[in-house]
């Protein structure tokens, strides 16, 4: 063939893939933003592991049509947030992007989202603001607000008969705004919070924090942290003695994905959130099963947020009948949605964030097991949210 032919032809074959993509017959590009380093690097995975269990539970295609993967690791790292999502915007070309975990780096991504207009689904990450005054008809959260397991925790600690509470986190949106729940729903019911403690983000240096702990002897302690850095704190905890002297509670992310490297220092602990492992449902059990089938490992609540998103998007693009180009049919049905998730029902609040039971859960041995429901159907506030 000579050079003229052999490009004609070129240009046919390329031509008839951005048809094809168009046209919604080529594969939908999905962008997979999230950490596979550093102390959220469990919870990437999980993430990644739940949302290709329901893609491959489907036959590996969503209404009818391919999925591709692209994939970057963000490293929870927000000064490398913008770059990195656009690689997948920009570079990668995604359809969809779904990230990620950490709070500071989602916010980077969701600007980007709206900026663009490209789909954004949250599986972890709960900055209040991407439900709130961010908050777009191309964003949905398949996971929570910081605010619902703190404010479920505070509602808990304040049945208790707790008065006087302290706080530690990591000094970063996630931290402050669980923390802020926790006081919400804790103040409610007549406690205080006399005291906040911080640390950087990722730091793992607690001893100088526990030792204030130990000084001040509040009734409860209220702790966000999750991944490794939830490990190291609850195995600090316990090594310095607080565990017997001062009763902590926690956002369910503190015992989740981590127990069996948190071992006896973990046994007995209260959390709330909006999973637990034993929730004795259909739905749940055969989730868990093939999750473990796949993966030889727990699902969690990580896993469960990935898995959920997955069917999100399935919503939308079902109602589309596979066609990216019908957005307001997509992205009205991924508001619209009941999820059945492996958590229970839940909804979408017109904000775009899960409206969803918020457990109080007790650990015994490597589960989180059910214990009663500390806020039913709790929406976010959702303040500052105008759509
Ligand atoms: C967050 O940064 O929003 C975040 C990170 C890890 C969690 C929960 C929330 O487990």
């Amino acid at each position: 063939m000579q050079l003229a032919h052999r490009l004609t032809a070129l240009a046919a074959v390329l031509s008839f893939a951005a048809f094809a993509q168009a046209q919604g017959t080529g594969p939908i590009k999905i962008g997979l933003m999230l950490p596979y380093t550093g102390t959220y690097a469990g919870l990437g995975n999980a993430i990644e592991n739940g949302f290709k269990l329901y893609v491959q539970e489907q036959g590996g295609k969503l209404a009818g049509r391919e999925i591709q993967y692209f994939k970057v690791d963000d490293e929870s790292e927000p000064s490398k947030a913008t770059d990195n999502v656009n690689k997948l915007i920009k570079r990668d070309n995604v359809d969809v992007l779904v990230g990620t975990v950490h709070s500071g780096v989602a916010l980077a991504m969701a600007k980007a989202a709206k900026d663009s207009n490209t789909l954004l689904i949250v599986p972890n990450a709960g900055a209040d603001a991407i439900t709130g005054p961010m908050c777009a008809a191309n964003i949905v959260r398949s996971s929570f607000s910081n605010w619902q397991p703190g404010y479920g925790t505070g509602i808990v600690a304040g049945q208790k008969g707790y008065k006087k509470a302290m706080t530690i986190t990591w000094n970063y949106a996630a931290g402050a705004e669980a923390v802020k729940g926790f006081a919400d729903g804790f103040e409610k019911g007549g406690g205080k919070v006399v005291k906040d403690l911080n640390l950087p983000f990722p730091n793992v240096e607690f001893q100088a924090l526990l030792t204030e702990i130990a000084a001040q002897k509040p009734d409860v302690v209220f702790a966000f942290f999750a991944g490794g850095g939830a490990v190291k704190f609850v195995k600090d905890y316990a090594a310095a003695g607080l565990n017997k002297t001062v009763p902590l509670m926690g956002s369910g992310f503190l015992t989740d994905g981590t127990l069996e490297a948190q071992g006896a220092a973990a046994q007995g602990l209260l959390t709330a959130l909006h999973y637990a492992d034993d929730l004795d449902t259909p739905r749940n059990n055969s989730f868990r099963k093939n999750y473990a089938l796949a993966y030889k490992a727990n699902a969690d609540v990580y896993a469960v947020q990935g898995y959920d998103a997955a069917q999100i998007l399935n919503a939308g693009l079902t109602a589309a009948k596979g066609d990216l180009a019908k957005r307001d049919a997509i992205t009205a049905a991924m508001r619209k949605v009941t999820v059945d998730s492996p958590r229970g029902k839940f909804t979408i609040s017109a904000a775009g964030n899960p409206v969803q039971d918020i457990y109080l859960r007790e650990v015994k041995g490597n589960n989180n097991e059910f214990r009663s429901i500390a806020a039913k159907a709790l929406a976010d506030p959702a303040r500052g949210c105008k759509l």
